[in-house]
């Protein structure tokens, strides 16, 4: 699946205006390279699509949390939707706006909790009823008064990967309504906290917009009877979680989404936060692998790859489908492979049973929606360093994450004395 921002120009694969295979001669495979203006082009058409309701798009950077990207970002007016005291770090380092800044997580800490007080981010999703005393608290020994949002747990189920839903009760998130109601009505007990917005985050990769539609209707009832008695909050955060495309999916298109929540959060009169990941990076980059050997059992052809599942564990945790293409088309002819890492385990598959060109040793391969959750997620298992990143604009392009050494690999390690001596 190629893109306005990755297609093929003469046969060979471009990021923007450059040749991916003159990206990979200057810093070699596995490398993911994002497409500058892909992100950016996302952002506006999110920003675009509901504009009449003027969202506040905070970026949902556990997906990518490459400081340059976060930067590009920034440069747009985006703020962040965090999970950590790194990704705060980070999201600060990289110029966002603290006020600009949304918390969750299921487990705050209070070093994190105080870091987040302190940087005066915008406010707190706030996921259960003892968190929210800790933030009180914790507010309270600062001498500061913490905004937060509630997070409601619609109980709404949104088709996608059981691993990635998050909206019904039987999931770890959020608050259910009654628990939500109770710590609005009892909200003066928490002196040190005001309670400024309701907070849904019902899934990732949701395809369509109908799950939306019933978990904002629950949210206006919810806000109706509040308003009835006299509670009143200031934001809607919608959360994120909208899909992609990652082969020929049909999605139901973002004027949909637009055009079915609008009405409702116009209802609702709240400021919009959304939190788009996946949706601003995830066909914002690529992941690009060469091929070591080709492997022929007689019952199945293996195309064996420089990448594994440590640097895109997406398939073999998810059993995500990411397209496959060549860097360099050729007319060959085509054969059926399965695409692997050379980690030992049998779940280090890139796609299964792949109609592909008849690739060599040395061809590179682009592994397509690569930007989201890609880097992010990848580890050092098999003592494997994590690839480079880079990013294109235009006719330009730079690293902007070196590939790990080995020194980084060992850098915290120490043999502790007892072993040293050899009697
Ligand atoms: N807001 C909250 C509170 C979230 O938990 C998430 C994602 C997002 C926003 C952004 O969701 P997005 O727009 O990217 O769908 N690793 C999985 C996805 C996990 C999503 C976790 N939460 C994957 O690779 O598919």
């Amino acid at each position: 699946m190629t893109t306005p921002y990755f297609k093929y120009r003469k046969n060979k694969l471009f990021c923007e205006g450059v040749a991916v295979d003159k990206i990979v001669k200057s810093v070699g495979t596995p490398c993911y390279i994002y497409s500058a203006n892909a992100f950016v082009s996302q952002f506006k058409a999110l920003q675009k699509a509901f504009k009449p309701v003027n969202p506040l798009v905070c970026f949902a950077m556990k997906s990518n949390d490459s400081l340059a990207v976060l930067k590009l970002l920034a440069n747009q007016g985006a703020g962040a939707d965090i999970v950590s005291v790194g990704e705060l770090k980070k999201a600060l380092l990289a110029g966002i706006d603290p006020k600009k800044i949304v918390f969750a997580s299921v487990g705050k800490t209070e070093y994190e909790i105080r870091e987040a007080l302190t940087a005066g981010i915008l406010f707190f999703n706030v996921e259960s009823l003892p968190e929210l005393a800790e933030i009180d608290r914790i507010a309270g020994a600062l001498k500061l008064k913490a905004s937060v949002a509630l997070r409601i747990n619609p109980d709404v189920h949104a088709p996608t990967h059981e691993k990635i839903a998050t909206g019904t009760l039987t999931k770890k998130f959020g608050l259910d309504l009654a628990a939500a109601h109770d710590i609005l009505r009892r909200r003066e007990q928490f002196q040190h906290v005001t309670i400024n917005g309701l907070h849904i985050h019902i899934g990732s990769q949701i395809q369509s917009v109908g799950p939306y539609v019933t978990a904002v209707k629950k949210v206006l009832n919810f806000l109706n009877i509040l308003t009835q008695e006299k509670i009143f909050v200031q934001y809607f955060d919608l959360g994120g979680g909208f899909g992609i495309p990652y082969k020929n999916e049909r999605l139901d298109p973002l004027e949909k989404f637009a055009d079915r929540l609008i009405p409702l959060i116009d209802k609702i009169g709240l400021n919009l936060i959304m939190e788009p990941g996946r949706f601003i990076s995830g066909n914002s980059g690529i992941f690009v692998t060469e091929t070591l050997y080709i492997k022929d059992n007689g019952l199945k052809k293996f195309i064996i790859v420089d990448a594994g599942m440590n640097d895109l564990v997406r398939p073999a945790m998810y059993d995500a489908h990411h397209e496959i293409i060549p860097v360099e088309k050729t007319a060959a002819q085509s054969g059926i492979y399965d695409v692997v890492g050379p980690i030992c385990e049998s779940a280090d598959v890139f796609a299964k049973a792949r109609r592909l060109p008849h690739v060599q040793k040395g061809d590179l391969l682009a592994i397509m929606s690569a930007g989201a959750y890609g880097y992010a997620m990848a580890s050092n298992y098999n003592v494997r360093p994590r690839a480079a990143e880079v990013m294109v604009q235009g006719s330009q392009f730079s690293i902007i994450r070196e590939r790990e050494t080995f020194q980084d690999l060992i850098r915290g390690e120490k043999i502790p004395t007892f072993l040293k001596s050899k009697d």
